[in-house]
């Protein structure tokens, strides 16, 4: 949600900058700017709509300048327009800035008190006003900042210029992250190490409450008004695993990364040769827990709800899962020396980190699963299980998603273990199930021909589609819900079959395509119950089941695909790879932004 940079250097940084934003576009895309210092001025260049209208505005209006900073917006306060697009600047500073200000409104009436006049519709305009009545009364902009960051309330990044100097670029966080690299001669701030790393690969991750002056040749970390240490860490991250490599999309080449990374998960939980499961070391043991807690928000919490059908039948855990915007608000009783699991691929989702902090305050063992082992949700856990994805840019996640599946059947599959409530024989059986999974994940891959005549004969032309599923296929029919819903803007929605008679059932008719997700497991024969439920109503009905599914429904299908054969433990995670397909190539057929859908932004740092 919103992506940030600032640069100072000896050479001309807007090239730098807007190189930097591509990185950082799959944040927000609604407005974009940059702003340099030139011979002391504050000048800017901003537009509404995707960076390529920012960079036609710098084609025809360059920019130069030594030190700089630029924005990538996803509106939270004001309409996305040039007016409210950062950089925001006052003729002393200017801000881009990533969360939100909560006391805005307060510092706001405060500052315009004060004779000041406000020109955007944005809470960053506070902050930018709040430093810039600190520089009038003389103060050096370090103390202004110092003195700001005890003013300001909420989750935000935020990168400043100052007029007049040319030799320091400042930046704050608490809540959002905030990354410096260091390179050489030139130094550089933003959003993550990802947004960096085509510049170097030197980074210090910002701890909250952070904040921080940089010059060309080094920075000093300041937490209120005193110098902390804060270590040089290397990045992994390579300029090169940004690209679309042969894809059309970021989403279908990380849909077709799944084999390789999913790999890569099961390379790091499992042993092949003993077939064991093997987690890191949990700072709590599996025999003394009572009660899982697990939260997440959108694809994650369905991550959640798939392995809390895992925990609860390989481990005998009872399992609470809930959204994490709801979950704290509730405020449930928690029982003490209990685990809590929060799943989020950034690492940065505030619902989430937020969840996590109440969990904490009611004393429960903090576990993360995330994509990002230095975001703020990794940081904040005692323990953290790693999903070896890399980079999403896609905005619709698919590969972190599978990922987090393996990483969670690991854990429960440890937690069945050490339980006793799961056979050395049954860990074999599943460990074989899971190694067999890059393949099984390859196979459906080449069937996307399949997939994608099915997108455009059957659900690009609908307006309403439901997704069916019992068990732990019933969280993936609310992930292809998601996904064709945020990718194709058709209306999507998942329900667990056996509730569709009990309302849903209202919506079939002959133009309203039913997706059935549907594996051979224990309760095939309860979905084929529904499924002749819809058939009965005139339902369009798309059948994804393995060969001897398709052999007894496929006929009443209007069609069906033979998912590869696979164990029904780990089948959730093969099934979200076909139900990916026909949302992508809705889409596709569609003709819609796949990669950056109306109204959404990756890692959402506001609630
Ligand atoms: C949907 C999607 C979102 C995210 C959600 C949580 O395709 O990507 O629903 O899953 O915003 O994000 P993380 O996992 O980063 O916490």
């Amino acid at each position: 949600m919103c992506g940030i940079i600032g640069i100072i250097g000896n050479a001309p940084v807007t090239p730098l900058l807007v190189d930097a934003l591509k990185r950082l576009e799959y944040r927000g895309y609604d407005s974009a700017g940059v702003a340099t210092l030139i011979n002391g001025h504050i000048d800017r260049r901003r537009a509404e709509g995707k960076l390529v209208n920012l960079e036609a505005r710098l084609r025809a209006e360059p920019l130069s300048g030594t030190i700089g900073i630029g924005h990538t917006r996803w509106a939270t306060h004001g309409k996305p327009s040039e007016r409210n697009a950062h950089p925001i600047a006052t003729d002393r500073v200017a801000i881009v800035h990533n969360g939100i200000i909560e006391n805005f409104q307060e510092l706001k009436d405060e500052l315009a008190a004060e004779g000041r006049r406000f020109e955007s519709d944005t809470d960053t305009e506070a902050v930018a006003q709040l430093l810039t009545s600190y520089l009038e009364r003389q103060m050096t902009p370090e103390a202004a900042m110092g003195k700001a960051m005890g003013r300001l309330r909420g989750a935000f990044a935020l990168v400043a210029m100052f007029s007049g100097r040319h030799d320091i670029l400042m930046g704050a966080r608490r809540g959002s992250s905030l990354a410096v690299g260091h390179g050489d001669g030139e130094m550089y701030v933003g959003t993550d190490a990802l947004a960096l790393a085509p510049f170097t690969s030197r980074v210090t991750y910002l701890e909250d409450d952070d904040w921080v002056v940089l010059s060309s040749s080094g920075c000093t970390v300041y937490q209120g008004e005193t110098k902390v240490e804060r270590p040089e860490k290397k990045s992994g991250l390579s300029g090169a695993l940004i690209g679309k490599g042969n894809h059309q999309h970021f989403m279908l080449k990380e849909i077709y990364e799944q084999p390789a990374v999913v790999g890569d998960t099961l390379q790091y939980y499992l042993d092949p040769a003993t077939r064991t499961v093997r987690t890191p070391a949990m700072p709590f043991d599996w025999t003394d827990v009572s009660r899982l807690t697990m939260t997440g928000c959108g694809t994650a919490f369905y991550a959640c709800m798939v392995a809390k059908y895992w925990f609860e039948k390989l481990a005998r855990l009872p399992v609470e899962i809930e959204v994490a915007s709801e979950f704290r608000y509730r405020e449930p009783p928690l029982p003490e020396g209990g685990v809590c699991i929060a799943v989020s691929q950034s690492g940065e989702t505030i619902d989430t980190l937020e969840a996590m902090r109440y969990a904490k305050s009611q004393k429960q063992i903090l576990l993360s699963v995330t994509n990002v082992p230095e975001s703020a949700i990794a940081r904040f856990s005692h323990a953290v299980l790693p999903t070896l994805a890399g980079p999403e840019i896609g905005v619709a996640s698919t590969k972190a998603f599978t990922t987090q599946l393996v990483v969670l059947l690991s854990a429960a599959i440890a937690a069945g273990r050490a339980r006793g409530t799961l056979s050395r024989a049954e860990e074999e059986r599943l460990a074989l199930a899971m190694i067999e999974l890059p393949a099984r994940i390859n196979e459906t891959l080449n069937m996307e021909g399949d997939y994608r005549r099915i997108a455009e004969n059957t659900l690009a032309a609908a307006r309403d589609v439901l997704y069916l599923g019992r068990g732990s296929s019933f969280p993936v029919a609310l992930e292809g819900a998601l996904k064709l819903k945020e990718l194709s803007y058709i209306h999507a929605e998942g329900y667990a079959g056996g509730e569709m008679k009990h309302g849903p059932i209202a919506l079939i008719d002959d133009a309203v395509p039913v997706v059935v997700v549907a594996p051979s497991d224990s309760i095939f024969d309860k979905i084929a119950s529904n499924f002749e439920q819809v058939r009965a109503r005139g339902g369009k009905l798309v059948l994804l089941s393995d060969a001897r599914g398709v052999a007894k429904l496929g006929a009443k299908a209007e069609t069906s695909i033979a998912v590869p054969d696979i164990d029904p433990v780990v089948a959730p995670i093969l099934y979200t790879v076909a139900v990916q397909l026909l949302a992508y190539y809705t889409a596709l057929a569609k003709g819609t932004d796949i990669d950056q859908p109306r109204n959404l932004a990756k890692s959402v740092t506001v609630e």
